[in-house]
């Protein structure tokens, strides 16, 4: 029996989880929409709300390997673009503002690879934001400080710096694209953009 709202949410996910489809989605980013609901007063969010962590791993499934990330932000703190690798991600906000923008990748006919914004949400608290594998996103820290949990299908960082499957992408002349890669991995060079 759960103690507390995220002892809860772990429960509720762990009993549904699955492959990625639609319903799995959906009930990961209504427990999600759930989770930020919980009281103020409870331990885990209390002491979020006082230490105001950049970064802190809530939890990580040892059997389905999901993990729920927690992020302090400053206003004005932008990640750029990037996708997730194999991975899909869940954004729920509970404090602040965040500006998430979606892109597009399309490759010019000279070959050129470039990003063409979709749209951009600003993200409230109660509000999620889904991002399957392969989406582009970027985000922007509109009013601080925002308290942002990240929901991942799988350990992100592992997908970035072990099988190097995360895109990360740089402005160049008032465009983003992609960065140099090494000859050898493929990997991109020359970025320290550590979140992701
Ligand atoms: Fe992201």
């Amino acid at each position: 029996m759960a103690k507390n709202s995220l002892e809860a949410f772990i429960e509720g996910i762990r009993s549904t989880w699955g492959p990625l489809t639609t319903e799995v989605v959906e009930r990961s980013r209504a427990q999600l929409v759930d989770l930020v609901k919980a009281p103020v007063t409870e331990e885990w969010l209390a002491s979020l709300h006082e230490a105001a962590p950049a970064y802190a791993e809530l939890y990580r499934d040892p059997t389905h390997g999901f993990v729920l990330l927690a992020h302090t932000e400053s206003a004005g703190l932008y990640r750029p673009p990037h996708d997730h690798g194999r991975g899909w991600v869940i954004y729920v906000l509970q404090q602040g503002e965040i500006e998430m923008g979606s892109y597009a990748r399309v490759t010019n006919a000279d070959g050129q690879v470039r990003l063409v914004k979709r749209d951009t949400t600003i993200v409230r608290p109660g509000q999620a934001m889904v991002y399957l594998p392969g989406d582009i996103h970027d985000t922007r820290c509109v009013s601080g400080p925002a308290l942002l949990l990240r929901f991942t299908a799988r350990d992100l960082k592992k997908e970035d710096q072990e099988n190097h499957k995360v895109t990360r992408y740089v402005e160049r002349d008032g465009i983003w694209t992609v960065g140099k890669t090494c000859s050898l991995t493929g990997r991109a060079l020359g970025l320290s953009v550590k979140h992701e």
